[in-house]
């Protein structure tokens, strides 16, 4: 995510499209001592939005309007990134996020870590504070592991615990995609939690070869290529998805559980058969089918004007 094209508005409002990612490639390599996983993945941002306005307040109090949102306003990560902002920058006013979603919750499709970013990018902006991209990172590292990548954007390898994050900066492999959500969420912790550390087989070199694979905008070696240590877990928790992924798989490059799941995506040759794809499958699968495509960086999804 970049500012920008993101545009503050006389009101001192700032609306922002705030994207969500696949993990092309997911190698976890083992616990650390922490509790967290050491991984290695391949983030890709995809052009499926969640939008946002952040506004300021005059009094220090952060305000969430999140009508989809059905937790405490606490633990929603705008409400905690407005809270890290205001700490950290010890500003006198306050922020107020509305937040309309479009991304799952709970289908690994990073919606929760990318407003959480949009909220940091878009509070700058709106007081007009420029951290430096180091400080940003630790912000956004604070809220949860896949949140720096949101600073960004198009594809990025990630490791540590996903949160050290490498821009790639070549164009993106030309392919349709297709993401598929169940309808029902998968908690990441507990599918960490169930990974059997006997079970992984670190290999750094497939690793290297689906990033190679990005690199040369090869779709098919991609589809080919592509892997996700945390899938079996996901898989064998929810049959029907592993169904799911059978249906999606069938005429595709390649298909794929996204990060902790329970979203799966599906590469193809092109968008049209993507397409295909998805009316084939519409009302063949519950929950809900959309095509997409890969942002690189040139994509600015600042702005929504007004
Ligand atoms: O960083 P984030 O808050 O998104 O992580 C949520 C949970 O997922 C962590 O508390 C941890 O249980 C698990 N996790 C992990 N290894 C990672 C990322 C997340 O074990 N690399």
């Amino acid at each position: 995510m970049t500012t920008k094209g993101m545009v503050p508005s006389p009101g001192g409002e700032v609306l922002i499209r705030a994207p969500a990612k696949i993990n092309l490639g997911l190698a976890v390599l083992g616990k650390r001592p922490d509790g967290y996983h050491e991984i290695e993945t391949l983030f890709q941002a995809v052009s499926l939005y969640d939008s946002l306005a952040v506004r300021r307040l005059k009094r220090k109090a952060v305000r969430l309007r999140a009508p989809d949102f059905r937790g405490r306003e606490r633990e929603n990560l705008c409400w905690q990134a407005a809270e890290i902002f205001l700490g950290e920058t010890g500003l006198p006013g306050g922020l107020e996020v509305e937040l309309a979603k479009r991304i799952p919750a709970g289908g690994g499709l990073g919606g929760g870590s990318s407003d959480a970013a949009a909220v940091l990018l878009g509070a700058c902006r709106l007081y007009g504070i420029r951290p430096s991209a180091m400080e940003m990172a630790r912000w956004a590292s604070r809220l949860g592991s896949d949140v720096p990548f949101f600073l960004s954007s198009g594809a990025a390898v990630g490791t540590g615990r996903g949160e050290v994050v490498e821009p790639l900066s070549s164009g993106v492999p030309r392919c349709g995609l297709l993401i598929y959500a169940p309808g029902f969420e998968l908690s990441t912790p507990e599918v960490y939690g169930a990974l059997d550390p006997a079970g992984l087989t670190p290999s750094r070199r497939r690793f290297t070869m689906l990033v190679n694979s990005w690199k040369k905008g090869d779709a098919e070696a991609l589809g080919k290529r592509m892997f996700n240590d945390l899938e079996e877990v996901a898989l064998k928790r929810f049959g029907e998805l592993r169904d799911a992924k059978t249906a999606l798989a069938s005429g595709a490059l390649g298909a794929m559980v996204s990060g902790s799941g329970s979203s799966i995506f599906a590469l193809y040759d092109d968008g049209a058969t993507a397409r295909a794809a998805a009316g084939r499958l519409r009302g063949r699968l519950p929950g809900t089918i959309r095509t997409a495509h890969f942002l690189s960086q040139r994509h600015h999804w600042g702005v929504v004007k007004r």
